[in-house]
């Protein structure tokens, strides 16, 4: 039987003028709303027990498996307020398919897609005063995410499995905005291996991203690439950003999501919009040497990072352990800014949306 998510509304839910304060100056997953949703998935019967309540901390008890084991899995979505009003979401539809997926590679249950999206809608509409109005890229930020919620240790599969959707205004990711970020190549640490959980949306991947993260920030660089682990020749992905290449000739370029890389929701819409944007794209394996020999002869002359978060974020320099900054010659090229103007038009409802991305939810 499907999920409901009736709404428990909040006894003293936030004050307008609260609201007005924090939706005027979010920052990034500071401030969260006075709903979350709440399921509760037992070895037998299955899910149950959903509702979207007041936000409310868990008890966590010290031998709750997820502290030891991380059997743990997320998503990250956005809802937008158009200028009518309206509130909207994008491709939800993917962030569950892609959720089953991830639960699927950490042994978690699964959550029908059906339960996925009245879980969402129904914390959105429960805190819609939330949703900031879309000037400066402002959002809501979804981020549905399931735990293993049994006491024990032991490594096996938890028997109580807990799924919440909690929300967050949110402004740009990067507060500097659409100004270009600069990325730190590694080739010491390595996200995910053949076989590993790189494809899936888990805890572990970005805990074990942290100290190359850092490592990046102590360069001066907002974000760290990972290349491959087995042979660190080739490009994978950023912490927590897909990334394309741009050719002088205006083509995207960007390697396969084959196992070791999120299957980006971003990427995926970037990949379809490219033709009407009169740009080629081409998916395949892409080499380190061909980015640092790219952007030194002038064949690379942008590049970007994307993700639901970042949107579409400019890429400045690249830099590498020993070796000079490389600088991209389009610091805010014209194709990075033309994929990035078409997804937010599409996103915020001021361009046509001809794929059906677009789900309205109040
Ligand atoms: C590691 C990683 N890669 C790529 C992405 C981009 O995915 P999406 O476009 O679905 O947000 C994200 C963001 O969630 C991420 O964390």
């Amino acid at each position: 039987m499907s999920l409901a998510f009736p709404v428990v509304d909040h006894p003293s839910p936030a004050l307008a003028a609260a609201i007005e304060e924090r939706l005027a100056d979010p920052g990034f997953g500071r401030y969260f709303t006075d709903h979350m949703a709440l399921a509760t998935w037992h070895q037998g019967s299955g899910w149950g027990e959903d509702s979207t309540g007041p936000y409310t901390p868990f008890a966590v008890d010290p031998a709750g498996a997820v502290l030891h084991y991380a059997q743990e899995v997320f998503e990250g979505l956005k809802a937008y307020r158009h200028s009518d009003g309206s509130v909207w979401l994008f491709r939800p539809e993917m962030n569950a398919r892609r959720l089953i997926r991830s639960a699927e590679r950490l042994g978690l249950p699964t959550l029908p897609e059906e339960d996925f999206l009245t879980s969402v809608r129904s914390v959105v509409t429960a805190d819609q005063r939330w949703v900031p109005n879309g000037e400066g890229e402002k959002s809501l930020y979804l981020r549905p995410f399931m735990f293993a919620d049994e006491n024990f240790l032991g490594v096996r599969s938890a028997e109580r499995v807990r799924y919440a959707v909690i929300a967050s205004p949110v402004g740009p990711y990067f507060p500097s905005g659409v100004k270009p970020v600069d990325i730190w190549v590694t080739t010491t640490y390595s996200r995910a291996g053949t076989g590993g959980t790189g494809a899936a949306k888990c805890g572990g991947n970005y805990a074990s991203s942290l100290v190359a993260q850092k490592e990046a920030y102590e360069h001066g660089c907002g974000q760290v690439l990972f290349t491959d682990a087995a042979t660190h020749t080739w490009l994978e992905e950023l912490g927590g950003m897909n990334i394309f290449l741009v050719t002088g000739e205006g083509k995207l370029l960007t390697p396969p999501t084959s196992g070791t890389i999120l299957d980006g929701i971003t990427r995926d819409s970037i990949l379809t919009i490219a033709p009407e944007l009169g740009l080629g794209a081409e998916v395949r394996p892409v080499a380190l040497d061909e980015l640092v020999d790219g952007v030194a002869s002038g064949r690379i002359v942008e590049a970007f990072a994307c993700g639901t978060a970042a949107v579409v974020t400019p890429i400045g320099r690249f830099h590498q352990e020993g070796a000079d900054p490389l600088f991209l010659t389009q610091q805010q090229g014209t194709a990075t800014m033309a994929i990035r103007n078409r997804l937010l038009d599409i996103q915020y409802g001021r361009g046509d949306d001809a794929y059906g991305w677009r789900h309205r939810v109040c």
